[in-house]
């Protein structure tokens, strides 16, 4: 039997968080509903009709029925839950998985930020594109740059919305950061970026690679953009050369181009680390695809064993995880590490295999799921296309122009 799911739940996206949750924290269920605060779930369970979630949800997710006593969780709270007791055990799930995706599972999935000599560095992690969008500061003065901001987008709907933002935005408060730059690394075809969104928020300026205007001008061309749209960067503030410096504070950061997954990717060496873009990926994951338009796999090995030629201690921060189920989403390795342990580009792997793996395997990948909102909205520096006259912006989609498969 199924159970209808409870209107507003995405159920992919449950899925996905909830595989995560399994794999990360079941086992310790206890603890994490002391973290997400027991008695507000209770108490908002209280508050609520009970609501199924799917019979598929729980057998595809191993969960098993249960009960708030189930979890440990009867000190005091047993008022809370008695109509819950007498409906079907699932209905317990919906308020404290609501609770764990909205706060206690970014919260735990953040973790604390990565101390440098002179920067701090706070990453959040988007499950539903694994992305990883960065918050690097300097300690002294509290400048900031933002890298790779993420904004949601339901396909479904045509929606957009902003949670991913609002948690880098909290940590901006929270940290009473100034943001100088919001630092693109590439033109992303899986997300729609945040950028503009967080330029009005923040007045902080965006920043990309100066080839993005190849970028603009390809897709300018296979979405027929309007004709206001212009590939000459001016959507963005500033546009990077290869090698140029820029500061953070008053911590000197460069930004190096890394072309090969696109034209116009950069990466940003900052304080003995680097934000690599779509070059590296985890040591387990490798490498980033090198098929869309103006892409390069030969052009990929030469800006990665750029990288890797980077002091062996120069911590990594990826762009994305793809994690195997075995382990939960990671986003920061070091130089050494990736040298030893990629499985595409570790010491000995030549340009040619490196080639030959990347064309054969880019070869098998579908488009990503947002690749046709994300472009026509990345190539604007994060803005949305212009409102027809009624005031709507609307998406374009070229029909039988993108390659299904390489
Ligand atoms: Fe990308």
């Amino acid at each position: 039997m199924v159970f209808p799911l409870a209107p507003g739940i995405d159920h992919p996206f449950v899925a996905q968080q909830t595989q995560l949750l399994r794999q990360r924290w079941l086992a310790n269920i206890e603890q994490l509903l002391q973290l997400a605060d027991a008695h507000l779930a209770l108490r908002q369970l209280a508050q609520q009709q009970p609501v199924f979630i799917g019979e598929q949800f729980q057998h595809a997710n191993g969960l098993r029925g249960g009960t708030a006593q189930d979890f440990g969780i009867n000190d005091g709270m047993g008022q809370h839950v008695g109509d819950s007791q007498r409906v079907a055990p699932m209905s317990i799930y919906k308020p404290i998985y609501w609770l764990l995706f909205d706060s206690t599972y970014q919260a735990i999935i953040e973790r604390e930020p990565f101390m440098s000599r002179h920067t701090a560095t706070q990453a959040f992690f988007d499950p539903a594109t694994g992305t990883a969008t960065y918050v690097v500061w300097d300690r002294a003065s509290r400048h900031a740059a933002i890298i790779d901001p993420v904004l949601d987008y339901d396909f479904k709907s045509g929606h957009t919305s902003t949670g991913s933002l609002e948690r880098v935005l909290a940590c901006v408060r929270e940290n009473s950061l100034q943001i100088d730059w919001i630092l693109e690394t590439h033109a992303h075809a899986d997300h729609l970026s945040g950028a503009h969104e967080l330029k009005k928020r923040t007045g902080g300026r965006i920043a990309i690679g100066e080839r993005i205007r190849e970028v603009q001008a390809t897709f300018g061309r296979i979405f027929n953009l309007e004709h206001g749209f212009v590939p000459d960067g001016g959507q963005f503030d500033h546009l990077f050369k290869d090698g140029e410096t820029f500061m953070i504070g008053a911590v000197q950061a460069t930004a190096l181009w890394v072309a090969g997954h696109t034209p116009a990717d950069m990466a940003y060496r900052v304080d003995g680390a680097v934000f690599v873009g779509d070059t590296l990926f985890m040591p387990d994951v490798g490498t980033a695809r090198a098929d869309f338009p103006g892409g390069d796999a030969h052009q990929l090995y030469c800006s990665i064993q750029r990288l890797l030629q980077l002091p062996p201690e120069t911590v990594i921060y990826v762009c994305h995880d793809y994690p195997p189920e075995s382990r939960e989403p990671q986003w920061q390795t070091t130089v050494a590490e990736q040298r030893a342990k990629n499985i595409h580009v570790r010491d000995g792997i030549g340009e040619d295999e490196f080639v030959a793996m990347r064309t054969a395997r880019d070869g098998t990948l579908d488009m990503p799921a947002l690749i046709l909102p994300s472009i026509q909205v990345n190539v604007r520096a994060g803005q949305l296309p212009p409102p027809d006259d009624n005031g709507i912006a609307y998406l374009r989609i070229p029909l039988n122009t993108l390659p299904v498969h390489r």
